[in-house]
This record gives C-alpha cells, sequence and structure tokens, in this order.
C-alpha cells in the first residue's frame, strides 16, 4: 500500500521527542499523519505537508496513539456474576474463594472449554477491546491451572495472535496464580515444574513472551515467585508481576531483584519496596477497576510519582476483580479514583505501556506513540479533545481504530 494520510485539530503523539513541560502529550494542533500498512513516515503540522498524498481530514478530532492494554486475563470463559452477587453482600475475597468462587471457578470453566471455544471467546473480546480503542493487549493464562489447561490457553491465545484484524497480542504465561486442588498436597512440586519443564515447554513452543506470578498473602510467596523468575530468564522471557494486591509480602523488592519488567496492581508496598522498584527501572502497571470492584485503597501514586517510577494504566480484565473489557473506562477510574493527570493517564495507556511491554525503545518498529518508524497504531476519536477520553464515562467513543495502518474497529 502506498502513503496515505489522516488531519485532524489535534494530534496527540505521546512521542518523547516532542513531549515539553508545557505539551505533556506532544500534541501537534492542526496535524497531519502519513503511514503506510505497517508502519507512520511523517507526522507534522499540517502546513508542513507535503502535497502529493492523498488526506483524509478528521476535523476538528482528536487523534492518539492506540491504547496498550499491559495487564488483561482476557483469555477467560464463563460467567463469575454470581460470586459479585456474594461480593456486594459483604462476602470478601476470601470468603468467595471459600466458597468455590473465584481464580478456581475460571478454571473449571476453561478445563471445561475446548481450545476453539476460548480461542473464540478470546477473538470476540479482542474485537470488542479494538473498538475501544486498544491496539494492543497483553493476555495471560493462569485460568489453567494444570499443565494441560495452561497449555490449552496459551494454544489459544497463540491461534488469535496470528489474527491481523484484532489486537496485536503479547502471551503471558500466568506460572503461579493459584493452586489447584490435585496440587495441594505436593505444593512445592507444583512450584517446580511451572518454573522449570512448563515454562522451558512454553517458551520453546514460543507461547509467551513473558511470566507472571501472583505474589501475596494466600498466593504465592516471593521464594516461590524467584524459581520463576529465574528460569524464565535464563530462557530469555521478561517477566511481570502481580504484587501487594492484598498484602506486601516483598514482592517490589523481587521484581527488582529480578529486574521484572512491571509490578502491577501495588496497593501494598513500603517506600524500600519503592526505593528497590525506582532503582532497578521497573514501571508500575496500576489497575483501577480491580481496586474499585474490590473497594480498596489506592496504590500510593504520589509516592510512585515522586520516585519517578513509570505508570502505566491497564484494565486487568478479568471475570472476577475487574469484570470490564474497557481500558477507556480504568482510565477514567485513574483519574477519578487515583488521582492520575488525563496526561499522565494517557500515556500509561499507550508509550509507558508499550514500553513495560517490551515494545518501546530499540526495537525495530515500536508501538506505543505516533512517530516516524513506529507501527501505524492509532485512534481516530470522536471527540474533541484528549482529555475527553477520560470524562465522559461509559460509552465507545472511537471513529476509526488502526493496527499496523489498517482498519481493526469502529
Ligand atoms: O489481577 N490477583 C489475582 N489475579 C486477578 C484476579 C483474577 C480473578 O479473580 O479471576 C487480578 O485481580
Ligand atoms: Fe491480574
Amino acid at each position: 500500500m502506498s502513503l496515505v494520510g489522516v488531519a485532524a485539530k489535534r494530534i496527540v503523539t505521546c512521542d518523547p521527542a516532542r513531549i515539553t513541560k508545557d505539551n505533556p502529550l506532544g500534541t501537534i494542533e492542526d496535524g497531519v499523519i502519513l503511514y503506510d500498512q505497517h508502519s507512520f513516515s511523517w507526522v507534522g503540522p499540517r502546513a508542513s505537508a507535503g502535497a502529493n498524498v492523498p488526506i483524509i481530514d478528521h476535523g476538528d478530532r482528536v487523534i492518539t496513539p492506540g491504547l496498550v492494554d499491559a495487564h488483561t486475563h482476557a483469555a477467560w470463559v464463563g460467567s463469575r456474576h454470581d460470586e459479585y452477587v456474594m461480593r456486594m453482600a459483604g462476602a470478601s475475597y476470601l470468603d468467595i474463594a471459600a466458597a468455590g468462587g473465584g481464580i478456581v471457578a475460571s478454571h473449571n470453566a476453561v478445563m471445561n472449554a475446548s481450545e476453539e471455544e476460548i480461542e473464540q471467546t478470546l477473538a470476540a473480546r479482542l474485537k470488542r477491546m479494538a473498538s475501544l480503542g486498544v491496539t494492543t493487549c497483553e493476555v495471560k493464562s493462569g485460568y489453567g491451572l494444570e499443565p494441560e489447561g495452561e497449555r490449552k490457553q496459551l494454544r489459544a491465545i497463540a491461534r488469535v495472535r496470528e489474527e491481523r484484524d484484532l489486537p496485536h497480542v503479547v502471551p503471558t504465561f500466568l506460572a503461579l496464580h493459584a493452586l489447584p486442588k490435585s496440587a495441594k498436597a505436593s505444593r512445592d512440586h507444583y512450584v517446580l515444574r511451572a518454573a522449570t519443564t512448563l515454562l522451558q515447554e512454553f517458551a520453546s513452543a514460543k507461547l509467551c513472551e513473558f511470566v507472571d506470578a501472583y505474589v501475596d498473602k494466600n498466593a504465592f510467596t516471593v521464594d516461590e515467585a524467584r524459581l520463576v523468575c529465574e528460569s524464565a530468564k535464563k530462557l530469555g522471557l521478561g517477566v511481570r508481576l502481580h504484587v501487594g494486591q492484598f498484602a506486601d509480602v516483598g514482592g517490589a523488592e523481587l521484581a527488582a531483584e529480578v529486574g521484572a519488567r512491571s509490578v502491577d496492581h501495588l496497593e501494598n508496598v513500603s517506600d524500600k519496596g519503592i526505593a528497590a522498584l525506582a532503582k532497578a527501572g521497573v514501571s508500575a502497571v496500576l489497575l483501577p477497576t480491580a481496586s474499585f470492584t474490590l473497594g480498596q485503597e489506592p496504590p500510593p501514586v504520589e509516592r510512585l510519582r515522586a520516585a519517578g517510577i513509570p505508570m502505566v494504566v491497564a484494565s486487568d480484565a478479568n471475570p472476577g476483580t475487574a469484570p470490564t473489557e474497557s481500558l477507556p473506562l480504568a482510565m477514567a477510574l485513574a483519574v477519578r479514583l487515583y488521582g492520575l493527570t488525563p496526561a499522565e493517564t494517557i500515556l500509561g495507556a499507550t508509550r509507558l505501556a508499550a514500553a513495560s511491554l517490551g515494545l518501546w525503545g530499540s526495537v525495530p518498529h515500536p508501538r506505543g506513540a505516533i512517530a516516524p518508524g513506529a507501527r501505524a497504531d492509532f485512534v481516530v476519536w470522536d471527540l474533541p479533545h484528549e482529555n475527553a477520553i477520560v470524562q465522559p464515562w461509559g460509552s465507545p467513543k472511537t471513529l476509526l481504530v488502526l493496527r499496523d495502518g489498517v482498519c481493526i474497529g469502529r
């Protein structure tokens, strides 16, 4: 495909080369983007654009990079509306788990589904996410729990990943999420198998780029997660960790020690943990939909900001604690509940999210910003200003969503 162009009143580039104190998102007013079916070739003010490329003018609207959802459990099947009713009646996460709900309920649904069913459910979900502006989506396994279940989920994710008319998928093996019934008497063996044979199998079959573990009270310990992190690093995989959702058990320090790409949740983290994350350059992935559902206090955003830790905003899309597919909803909550500025939120759902997935920086065709050479992932919003992405809430506001220069949603 030859070059084509789009114009709009505001082009929010998120390109570090254009960001200044007064222009925190590198916005170009009355701008033009030229792109082909792969990447952006030119971005700048309309007055400097050449005259020989056809340009579609989107008038008074705003264009941003495609949204990047850096933390999802989107490969789930089934519904957990029953436990939501329990939760609203006062049951805690732990009460629900004790009644057979929670992660184990989704585990049962995954075990009873075929690979094709998981694939079709995930593809349909990603299509809806695309229509909300998402062009890249991290997807975790973690409801299989047993080797065959994890393999089934990861294979379904790999099949969906081949689809070019859906968001770009980054697969994560969530190696330690919950202990299945069958492993209650052999916890050490379960952890060791995840860290060795399973991880090796999934890495060599290219079924995952990242590994994740749930480090918390009533979940997995720092020492258990360390086994998984260390073998992931030896295999060349990146590490992301669920840390401090309910209690600070030292997960932030572990993330820093193993050079994790991201530490996610972080409602409970000490100053020492924050200092370690800052020093190691680990991104914090904030999940406001989850803490909203659970009625929790926000993470210590001011301390994270003061420490200079990149703050990513993600949906945590899952059927229990974040029953949504909407990254824009998480962005709205990040502003309303966590006190992020709209600009911090937009950067956290685009370039900073891409960076936490290893898709920005010295990689051939980065994602997450509108800049020459980057993948042509962008959203034309039916909105007059980028701040309107986080307010008003609740309805899809995209006019066009392009991944690699091709429309995947509207
Ligand atoms: O990120 N904390 C653990 N994992 C998920 C919850 C998954 C579930 O309840 O199914 C989370 O909130
Ligand atoms: Fe999660």
